[in-house]
């Protein structure tokens, strides 16, 4: 069984504000992520005492026309001539750079590192975002055929449905969950329940004069073509995460001093990653992804628990599929049957398993390089009792991140530990 050479612990967390912000460029959103990160550090940080920083970061070449971003992050938060390397693994790029902080530290070579993920989307038209997206498939194959990321996420939808006989009130589902959760995030980009949308829609069609939708209830507005269209189907506007801006970073440091940071460190106690084919057409099956399977079992094995032990998981919701997916491919749900416990609510803040209490990328927003990132800010937060009005329910000594790259290209899983 492999195991961290020695043990990892995370002292620090923070991230942007997540949104669309044109006069914001993605030196102010790391900026804003370091600063909230060294807020958050009980005993403070000296930024002198950081040795190395990676930086998850998909493709600010193409959204922003800036390439060689790890460098110019670390000067912008004062840590230039330290060793700095950008991680690229598509919307895994934040996890994977986090595991690279925790490989380094595990190592011996570094005792104390900073994690970064950055990406800010929002400068490209759509066209331009979801070509962008698009590089992240195989573009020998599956972009020449027409494929776009809802597409290919609503194939494995299709197929899902087909196999499992799934509803699509299922996926709808985990939309409304994640934005419940989105609207008690302050820093998420949608903080508006579903119900309050449909409400917004309702009372701006009075005042206008205009014919009042007949919704009663949140499914009635998600099943309207109109104001839920479709985008790839079976996939409508809510099965999707947004284009986002942000960043996120999160302190790393070797257990032997991480009380010299902080009142409760989180240690990290088992990671995983794997891979799978360039194109969705060599898997065996498209109802579940193999690289998530192999990496959660990875992190299981070294953390020696199992999924029955993790009390909250952040999930890589980039469509409302995945989400369901994600959880049989951890096993906390039985193949085939993620879509009834999201239908019947498993998977809420005071459920038996609450997946994505931030919001998740749906309602927080999918700024693709940080995500991975990001996910580490919220087991951070309920981990130590500082969710706010999101807190679980019960105390969190477990926890996960589950971080995906295209299609399950790569992925990447950590747990989490606080003691
Ligand atoms: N969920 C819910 N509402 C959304 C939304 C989303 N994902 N994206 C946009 N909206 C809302 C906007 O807030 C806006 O609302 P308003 O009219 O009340 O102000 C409205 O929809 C139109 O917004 P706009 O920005 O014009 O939408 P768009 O058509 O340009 O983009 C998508 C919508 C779904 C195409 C885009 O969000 C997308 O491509 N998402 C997927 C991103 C992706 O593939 N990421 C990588 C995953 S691996």
């Amino acid at each position: 069984m492999k195991k961290l050479n020695r043990g990892v612990a995370v002292v620090g967390t923070g991230m942007s504000q997540f949104g669309s912000f044109p006069e914001k460029t993605t030196r102010d959103l790391f900026v804003e992520a370091f600063q909230d990160m060294r807020a958050s550090v009980d005993r403070g940080l000296d930024p002198n005492d950081i040795e190395a920083i990676y930086v998850g970061n998909y493709s600010s070449d193409l959204f922003e026309g800036q390439g060689h971003t790890a460098p110019i992050m670390a000067d912008w938060v004062g840590l230039a001539p330290r060793p700095a390397t950008r991680v690229e693994d598509a919307c895994a790029s934040g996890g994977v750079a986090l595991r690279q902080g925790i490989l380094a530290v595990a190592s011996g070579l570094y005792d104390v590192v900073l994690v970064g993920g950055i990406e800010k989307m929002s400068n490209l038209p759509i066209a331009g975002v979801t070509d962008a997206l698009a590089t992240a498939g195989d573009v020998s194959f599956e972009i020449p055929a027409g494929f776009t990321f809802p597409g290919f996420y609503a194939a494995i939808a299709t197929a899902y449905m087909h196999r499992y006989g799934a509803s699509p009130n299922a996926l709808l589902r985990v939309g409304i969950k994640n934005h419940d959760n989105g609207k008690l995030n302050p820093k998420a980009q949608f903080r508006a329940r579903i119900a309050d949308l449909m409400a917004g829609r309702i009372a701006k069609a009075q005042q206008k004069g205009l014919p009042v939708p007949e919704w009663q209830t949140e499914m009635d507005f998600l099943h309207d073509d109109g104001a839920n269209p479709f985008i790839a189907w079976p996939l409508r506007l809510f099965d999707c995460s947004p284009v986002t801006d942000g960043a996120a970073a999160v302190l790393l440091v070797s257990e032997e001093i991480a009380r010299r940071f902080s009142d409760a460190p989180l240690y990290v106690i088992g990671t995983g990653q794997a891979s799978d084919t360039s194109a969705l057409h060599d898997r065996p099956e498209l109802t579940a992804l193999r690289a998530a399977q192999l990496a959660g079992q990875q992190a299981y094995a070294m953390a020696g628990v199992t999924p029955d032990d993790i009390k909250i998981a952040e999930v890589h919701d980039c469509f409302t599929i995945a989400e369901i997916v994600a959880t049989e491919d951890l096993g906390f749900f039985a193949p085939g049957t993620g879509h009834e416990a999201a239908e019947e609510g498993l998977t809420t803040r005071h459920g038996p398993k609450p997946i994505n209490t931030s919001g998740g990328l749906k309602s927080k927003g999918h700024p693709v390089g940080a995500s991975g990132a990001a996910q580490a800010v919220e087991v951070w937060k309920q981990m130590r009792g500082q969710a706010g009005e999101r807190q679980v329910d019960r105390d969190v000594d477990l926890a996960m991140t589950h971080n995906v790259g295209g299609t399950g290209q790569t992925c990447v899983v950590h747990i989490y530990e606080r003691r």
